[in-house]
């Protein structure tokens, strides 16, 4: 028999694991995670926080998210990307970038309550796993998963205490890989997955060193450096990445795959900052160097009875367009409740089966995104003729041949400003980070046909309460106070809401009745003059697309269920079978 019992057994405290453990503990659901290691994250790694991540930090409470801004360096300090030969040397393009063009802003400002930032995963991770303790997770350090069996009732995992070497089992529920992207759990469990691992050889070299002097002018959390070899291997070119403005770096440089990987020691490690910064006298506090390969693979199914992964464990794929730590909590958003939902007894365990449903879509247009985004630094190449080549010689005589007068110096300077425009699917890419729309049985469209995209949906964000997407944010007021609150913030915190207007207060009894019946919280918002919260922009009008007796029913990840246009003839026969469609009941 098993020592020791919980609910939900997570493996792994990265930012998937402490999550998912934060919001099943905030919702009230025992659960224990465990980490081979005896510490959190101990190198900066993810970074890029986009602004879906940060709904799911405030979903966890105003508290949370602030801890994230405090830590986190600003939007504003984000985002001229810049292009160049070394920090020291030639520039020779930027563009802006995570949200700082002024039209980007704007789509930004208007789509989220939330602001996008650059949190290292240093930060990020304590601040998710101290929230998942404090509210109940039980936590083992330098515990080890092994194996695990599962039978009709649960799952029994064999963990080793890396202290004393005993092996001891836990006795749960559910079990979640949040494991990285070498998942035993995965693997053990025969997910299938497609791609493949190691297509690129890098990296990493965090330091401490002052660059002010080249980058306090041009604000960026990435620079760009083309030299020969910063085609070979890596992200797609030589990066000096911000970690702390402007004393703490981080650069990924590639190696090719081919080869055995450097030993990438303190000589090594100040030589290539010394070449990037284009300083030879450079002085580096080198903190930590290590390699690591690009990978393009992704599971095509997450899960396996009572077994789940996420995160990495998933998705594996080059840090391109910022998505690792992203992706990993909002698969822990999605898998969340409908586990609390199942373990209360709200829903059925069908709802489990939707999590893959919905989510390894998502893994594989990330993993495919990421990749594709390192073939993108292409064309910037090929408008410097820097192809192939590492003839220091070649490519001088061509970067000069970009300031020369003449039809042809000119065309090179387009091609150059239009290859370093196009990266803005990398550094950008609004839609690919706020567009997720879920197409599963934990959504009730009731015929209603999918609104189609009309602008790039990888650039841009595109709301629609259409069932399935995520509710569109806009401000409303506290009838009371006056102070502005999101539609988001009306809703989510482990419950489904009801949204209706005026002439909708059916919605609201048939919703208290239905809660009753079913056992399920519902909570209700009638938005409207007098009401609670009031529209007074009109924006909740023109963003609910429906009319003030329609109702929507929001999931507990801020998803729209089910929408109605207008006051049905039967709300509460028809928001039953809504909810009992979606829980599974
Ligand atoms: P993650 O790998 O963070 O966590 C896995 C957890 O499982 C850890 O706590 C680990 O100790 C634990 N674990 C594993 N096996 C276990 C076992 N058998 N028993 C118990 N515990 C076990 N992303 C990005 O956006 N920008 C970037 O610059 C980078 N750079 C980068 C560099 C390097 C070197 C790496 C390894 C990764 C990156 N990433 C990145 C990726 C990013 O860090 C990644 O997407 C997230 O950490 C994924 O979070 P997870 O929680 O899924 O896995």
């Amino acid at each position: 028999m098993a020592e020791i019992e919980t609910d939900v057994l997570i493996i792994g405290t990265g930012p998937a694991g402490s999550a998912t453990a934060a919001l099943l503990s905030s919702y009230g659901i025992e659960n224990m995670a465990i980490n081979r290691y005896r510490w959190l994250a101990n190198t900066p790694r993810a970074h890029i926080t986009n602004q879906r991540t940060m709904e799911v930090l405030r979903d966890l409470g105003h508290d949370v998210e602030e801890q994230a801004y405090l830590n986190a360096a600003h939007q504003d300090l984000m985002g001229e990307n810049v292009f160049c030969e070394s920090l020291a040397g030639e520039e020779i393009g930027r563009m802006k970038s995570w949200g700082n063009h002024p039209l980007s802003k704007a789509e930004h400002l208007l789509s989220s309550p939330t602001m996008m930032n650059d949190l290292p995963q240093t930060f990020m991770e304590p601040i998710l796993f101290n929230t998942a303790c404090k509210r109940g997770t039980q936590a083992r350090m330098s515990t080890e998963y092994i194996s695990h069996e599962q039978d009709e009732a649960g799952v029994t995992t064999t963990c080793r205490d890396r202290l004393s070497g005993r092996e001891f089992q836990i006795r749960s529920k559910y079990l979640i890989g949040a494991d990285g992207g070498s998942s035993k759990v995965a693997e053990h469990c025969g997910l299938p997955f497609e791609g493949q691992m190691g297509v690129g050889g890098s990296m990493n070299i965090v330091f401490r060193a002052d660059l002010s002097k080249y980058v306090a002018h041009r604000p960026s959390v990435l620079y760009w450096v083309m030299q020969p070899g910063s085609n070979v291997g890596g992200i797609g070119m030589g990066l000096v990445r911000m970690v702390r403005p402007w004393n703490e770096w981080l650069i990924v440089w590639g190696y090719d795959i081919n080869e055995k990987p450097p030993v990438v020691d303190e000589a090594l490690a100040t030589q290539v900052a010394q070449q990037l910064v284009g300083d030879p006298e450079l002085e580096i506090e080198l903190l930590s160097a290590n390699t690591w390969t690009v990978n393009n693979m992704y599971a095509t199914h997450m899960q396996k009875d009572r077994v789940f992964i996420m995160g990495d464990a998933a998705h594996r794929h080059p840090p391109s367009n910022g998505l690792g730590s992203n992706t990993s909590i909002q698969d822990g958003f999605n898998l969340a409740w409908k586990l609390a939902a199942v373990i209360k007894g709200e829903a059925g365990g069908a709802l489990l089966d939707s999590y893959s449903v919905e989510r390894a879509p998502v893994a594989k247009q990330i993993v495919t995104r990421a990749n594709q985004s390192i073939g993108e630094f292409g064309p910037i190449f090929e408008s410097l003729g820097m192809t192939g080549g590492s003839d220091h010689a070649v490519i001088k005589s061509n970067m000069d041949a970009r300031c020369d007068t003449g039809p042809s110096a000119e065309k090179q300077r387009e091609a150059i400003r239009e290859a370093i425009a196009f990266k803005k699917y990398e550094f950008d890419a609004h839609g690919v980070e706020m567009n997720q729309r879920y197409k599963s049985a934990a959504v009730v469209t009731d015929g209603q046909m999918e609104p189609a995209f009309e602008l790039d949906a990888e650039l841009h964000y595109q709301p629609t309460t259409w069932p399935g997407a995520r509710l569109p944010h806009v401000w409303v007021f506290d009838h009371d106070t006056g102070a502005q609150v999101s539609t988001l913030d009306l809703c989510g915190r482990g419950q489904f809401t009801v949204l209706t207007g005026i002439g909708g207060e059916a919605w609201g009894k048939a919703a208290d009745a239905i809660s009753a019946e079913m056992g399920v919280p519902l909570r209700v918002h009638v938005i409207g003059p007098r009401q609670t919260y009031v529209d007074h922009a009109g924006d909740w009008a023109r963003a609910s697309e429906i009319g003030d007796t329609g109702c929507l029913l929001v999931r507990p990840d801020q998803h729209v269920a089910w929408r109605v246009e207008d006051m049905a003839d039967d709300p509460q026969a028809d928001l039953k079978r809504a909810l009992t469609a979606i829980l599974a009941r």
